[in-house]
């Protein structure tokens, strides 16, 4: 059989209208620039080329590692904020809540039958979360939930899933079910692929990657007197000369790194630019440089919080939407599996 090993990106230039994206986030809190550089960015830039957006507000995900998600409601506001501030597309994006779609849940049941216990035990993201759960004991959702991420995936035959690194082996887990459902119950779902971004993990504050828990992130929705207080309290090193070194340098190449991706430019030029300057200055053009970039995103966010009621429209209408598309979906699926009765 000859295969044509055609690069994802090219098919997607191609053909965009093929594709359907699904991802989302875990509504615990602000989006960062990790977030940003780490997947907003593809999805804002595959939203442009033209391909079916459908974005999950994981809310039921939330219970993975936590025994109650609190203050959703305004967290999930301002995921939404975040999202449309990034650039994401009200007229364009289906943006739904997890737990507003019934139909999706019910996939979870045969996809639970098509993996096995040892499967799930080796999912190197989960043992990561367990061993900085804040829980005493590990729950069955926390193993279970790149299953159920399978559901929110094939639910709607998503196909492509614009993911951070750390989220690639539950693409395996979903790319396992569909084709074993596909073989045990004839062709009903995609084998989706995950689209990496081409930015490499970025660092937060103190040199390591950049995440909430961490306390080192930049929120897309701080203030710029805040972010200026966040970058000075960067850590660096004695060396005076700044250069570009993330293996030996992690702290003062966070920055540089961080300052290249909102200026789009090479690191190794901006590190050479502020040279012998030192940390102090190269703080300050960080500082500038994500200021900047962060502008035209505030004043978009702070244009939507002014009117809440047509962001949490955009919510109950892609939730419809959600609906109607898992129905159909679940439809398939039992008579797939000959449950109609
Ligand atoms: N696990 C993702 C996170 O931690 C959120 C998520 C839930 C997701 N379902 C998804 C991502 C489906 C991509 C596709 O942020």
């Amino acid at each position: 059989m000859i295969t044509t090993a055609i690069p994802l990106e090219e098919r997607i230039a191609a053909a965009p209208q093929d594709f359907r994206v699904l991802t989302g986030d875990r509504p615990t809190g602000p989006l960062h620039l990790g977030h940003y550089f780490g997947t907003l960015r593809n999805r804002v830039e595959l939203q442009r080329r033209g391909v079916d957006m459908v974005v999950i507000v994981a809310d039921y995900q939330v219970l993975t590692d936590r025994d109650v998600a609190d203050r959703l409601v305004e967290t999930v506001d301002g995921l939404l904020l975040d999202y449309l501030a990034a650039g994401l597309d009200p007229e364009r994006a289906t943006i739904f809540a997890h737990s507003a779609v019934p139909a999706l849940h019910q996939l979870l049941l045969p996809f639970l039958s098509l993996v096995s216990v040892p499967e799930l035990q080796r999912n190197p993201t989960v043992k990561d979360e367990i061993a900085h759960s804040r829980q005493s004991t590990v729950s069955g959702l926390m193993f279970t939930y790149p299953v159920h991420q399978a559901a929110d995936i094939l639910f709607c035959k998503g196909n492509l899933v614009p993911v951070g690194q750390d989220q690639m082996p539950h693409i395996e887990v979903t790319r396992t079910v569909a084709r074993r459902f596909n073989e045990r119950y004839g062709p009903v779902f995609p084998v989706p692929e995950g689209l990496l971004s081409d930015a490499p993990v970025l660092a937060g504050t103190d040199g390591r990657k950049m995440s909430k828990s961490r306390g080192n992130a930049i929120a897309l929705s701080a203030t710029p007197d805040e972010t200026a207080r966040l970058i000075r309290a960067a850590t660096t090193d004695a060396d005076r000369h700044i250069t570009y070194e993330p293996e030996r340098r992690p702290g003062v190449s966070g920055l540089v790194h961080l300052a290249a991706l909102c200026l789009g430019r090479d690191p190794h030029d901006v590190a050479a630019e502020v040279g012998d300057a030192g940390a102090a200055r190269l703080k300050r053009t960080v500082t500038e440089a994500v200021n900047d970039f962060l502008a035209p995103m505030r004043e978009r966010r702070a244009a939507y919080a002014k009117d809440l009621g047509f962001v949490r429209d955009v919510l109950r209408t892609g939730n419809a939407r959600a609906n109607a598309i898992a129905d159909q979906t679940l439809r398939e699926v039992r008579e797939a599996m000959g449950t109609v009765y």
